[in-house]
């Protein structure tokens, strides 16, 4: 894929999948008919007590589950209810964007959701790009181990699986009108991905473990309140445009989105400060801006501001919010998908 042409990548799409497996959902894109569908679940599970009846409630429904070792796990979106139902927390798969090494039951349940959601392939070994997070900054851990395993599954399941960075997907989604060459970033759950691509060529691309997840946990450590209602209130009704007024989540949270906001611009200066050649751009850079942590209102005004400030050693032009900021990775993943399958 690093090597296809911009031209390439701009052809219709019509063959392939893409895949985007993060910490908090694992999606699927595909074209039907004209249009691009995409299939989502959370990507988390949930223990409940497992016997004969719930079973047969659960087998007449659509809900997903697995027994394993005589334990039943709802697996996907419903695994959210029924942790809510219980008042407690689910479970989740993977942890920073990768398989979570302290989560023992991880393998299976991120397998039955990929599974759920891909589905068979159209063709004997048809092509899916999968993404996969770079190689983190502020970690130790690697990657290689989490993108095997899934490019294990996903040939299990007769398809020809190939790794994409969730940031250069993001490129590949969002930035044809500039040939592919601009800085595309994935703020998630887990992690913000970060890709600077010139003519679809990565440049550099790097994740940080600070996210979503770690807004959450920060302001409910700071003002001692539960990360799940921090979280339901940041996903519901936070607006970074507001100046006056913020309540204590709202002032936290306004705190913490500033400070993951910096640390982004911080390193991608650094990263740009350590690469040898860089290339000879003739526009302003544009960079685009999808994932989770990036819906909230305000979000990008507030990205401008903290870059106004800061400021990156190369022109910056626009700064704009990706078309559908959730999609951008798995639609980026179709897009190298779809470009791949033409060439076969
Ligand atoms: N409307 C919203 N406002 C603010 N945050 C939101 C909103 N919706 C989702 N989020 C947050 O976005 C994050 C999930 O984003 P996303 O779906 O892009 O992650 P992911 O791709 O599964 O994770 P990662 O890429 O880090 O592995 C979570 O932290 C969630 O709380
Ligand atoms: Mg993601």
């Amino acid at each position: 894929m690093e090597k296809s042409k911009a031209a390439d990548l701009k052809g219709e799409i019509h063959n392939g999948k893409g895949m985007d497996i993060g910490t908090m959902f694992v999606k699927c894109a595909q074209k039907e008919g004209d249009k691009i569908v995409f299939r989502s679940q959370r990507n988390a599970f949930f223990e409940i007590e497992n016997n004969d009846f719930t079973k047969n409630i659960l087998d007449n429904s659509k809900v997903r589950y697995m027994v394993k070792e005589a334990k039943l796990f709802v697996v996907g979106d419903e695994a959210l209810q029924f942790a809510n139902m219980f008042n407690k927390e689910v479970r989740r798969p993977l942890a920073k964007g990768v398989i979570s090494p302290s989560e023992k039951e991880a393998l299976p349940m991120v397998e039955l959701l990929i599974k759920s959601v891909i589905g068979r392939p159209s063709h004997e070994g048809e092509i899916v790009y999968f993404s996969v997070p770079g190689e983190p900054l502020d970690a130790e851990f690697n990657i290689i181990y989490h993108s095997k395993v899934l490019e294990g599954f996903l040939r299990t399941l007769g398809y020809t699986p190939k790794s994409i960075n969730e940031a250069h997907a993001v490129v590949l989604s969002e930035l044809a009108e500039e040939d592919f060459t601009g800085i595309g970033l994935s703020f998630g759950g887990g992690m913000v991905n970060v890709c600077f691509s010139f003519m679809s060529v990565p440049i550099f691309k790097f994740s940080v473990t600070k996210a979503g997840d770690w807004i959450d946990q920060q302001v409910s450590m700071a003002i001692d309140e539960t990360a799940s209602r921090v979280s339901a209130i940041k996903e519901s009704s936070l607006d970074l445009t507001k100046k006056d007024g913020l309540n204590k989540i709202e002032t936290a949270l306004s705190i913490y989105y500033n400070h993951l906001i910096e640390y982004v611009i911080e390193n991608i200066k650094q990263e740009l400060g350590r690469t040898k050649k860089l290339p000879q751009i003739d526009n302003p850079l544009t960079i685009v801006l999808s994932g989770g942590t990036s819906l909230p209102k305000g979000f990008e005004q507030r990205f401008k501001e903290r870059l106004d400030q800061l400021k990156l050693p190369l022109p910056v032009g626009k700064v704009r919010m990706a078309s559908q900021p959730l999609r951008s990775p798995a639609k980026g993943a179709l897009v190298a998908a779809s470009a791949d399958e033409a060439k076969r």
